[in-house]
């Protein structure tokens, strides 16, 4: 697939996962580049921090071999936009320059939006050496608002507003390969509780309508279940009429995570699960374990 769109509510592991899936079609032998959406001011890179690389910014950085970074802002995508459009690249510096039509760009409506895809589309048509791209894979980690909504429902926001010429050419032409479900697809990442699997469920709604394919659901952190179903059935039943004793908080947690399964199968998308690591978030030393080919988890005490 040319891009991966890695979406989801806030905290449930759309970083991890977006650097997980990075590492993985890279270690396949693809070139890959990962992305995050970056906001004006953001001072750290989540996904930076979880690939290991320091100096994340709008150009492309190394990671490993065949993966690298990159931070996606609006700002870059709409002087890419303008340079498209205006004659001159000069010209185009010199009206990002305004802080007028900077304000401009970024609060018109679905132009922040645009910026970010464009800034997107531009980074798979680069070519490499030779004719070949030279990304095969965008794996993009998408903010928690609903970005990924405002990114499939750009076309007619967008038609609308511009010009025809090569520019509309370029952008249909990125539109047609987001909107191809070979070529495009979704990853909804979500937690095994009620209320994550209640939004992931109307976010894959809101994907598909837009013409987006969903090609997977992640449903991370669930909990080891070291019981048989008819195991968890007495103990559960035995913690209900005792709910303080030490692991009625665990087994509560399989049980709901057993509900969420079930409500999450047969959308039309894989269902992937990831476990719970024991995984100490203030030591950024754990994070390459989750991260690394081979990951080995640590043990918890
Ligand atoms: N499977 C997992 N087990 C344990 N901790 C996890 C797991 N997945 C993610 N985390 C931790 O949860 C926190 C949120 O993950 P992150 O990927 O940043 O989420 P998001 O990007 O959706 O906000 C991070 O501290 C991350 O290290
Ligand atoms: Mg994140």
């Amino acid at each position: 697939m040319r891009a991966i769109l890695v979406t989801g509510k806030g905290g449930v592991g759309k970083t991890t996962v977006t650097a997980a899936i990075a590492r993985a079609i890279s270690a396949s032998g693809k070139r890959v580049l990962a992305g995050e959406v970056a906001a004006v001011g953001d001072s750290v890179s989540p996904l930076g921090l979880a690939l290991g690389v320091s100096n994340a910014g709008l150009s492309p950085v190394p990671v490993a071999e065949g993966l690298d970074m990159v931070l996606l802002d609006s700002a870059s995508g709409h002087r890419a936009f303008l340079g498209d459009v205006l004659p001159l690249r000069m010209l185009a510096d010199a009206a990002m320059s305004s802080e007028a039509i900077r304000r401009f760009l970024s609060t018109a409506p679905a132009f922040p939006e645009m910026g970010t895809l464009y800034r997107m589309l531009e980074l798979m048509r680069l070519r490499g050496k030779g004719q070949a791209y030279a990304y095969d894979t965008l794996v993009i980690d998408l903010p928690a608002t609903g970005h990924a909504l405002a990114l499939a429902q750009i076309p007619g926001a967008l038609l609308e507003i511009l010009p025809g010429g090569p520019i509309v050419d370029a952008v249909k032409e990125g539109l047609v390969t987001l909107h191809d479900p070979e070529k495009t697809g979704a990853i909804v990442v979500t937690l095994p509780e009620a209320l994550p699997v209640s939004e992931s469920l109307e976010l894959l709604d809101g994907i598909v309508k837009h013409g987006i394919a969903a090609r997977g659901i992640v449903l991370n952190r669930v909990p080891t279940n070291p019981f048989t179903a008819a195991e968890l059935d007495a103990v559960a039943a035995h913690f209900e009429s005792a709910p303080s004793l030490l692991g009625s908080r665990h087994t509560g947690r399989i049980v709901r995570a057993n509900e969420a399964r079930a409500r999450l199968v047969g959308h039309g998308a894989p269902l992937l699960e990831l476990p719970e690591l024991p995984f100490d978030d203030h030591d950024p030393a754990s994070h390459p374990s989750l991260l690394a080919p081979h990951f080995s988890p640590r043990s918890s005490t």
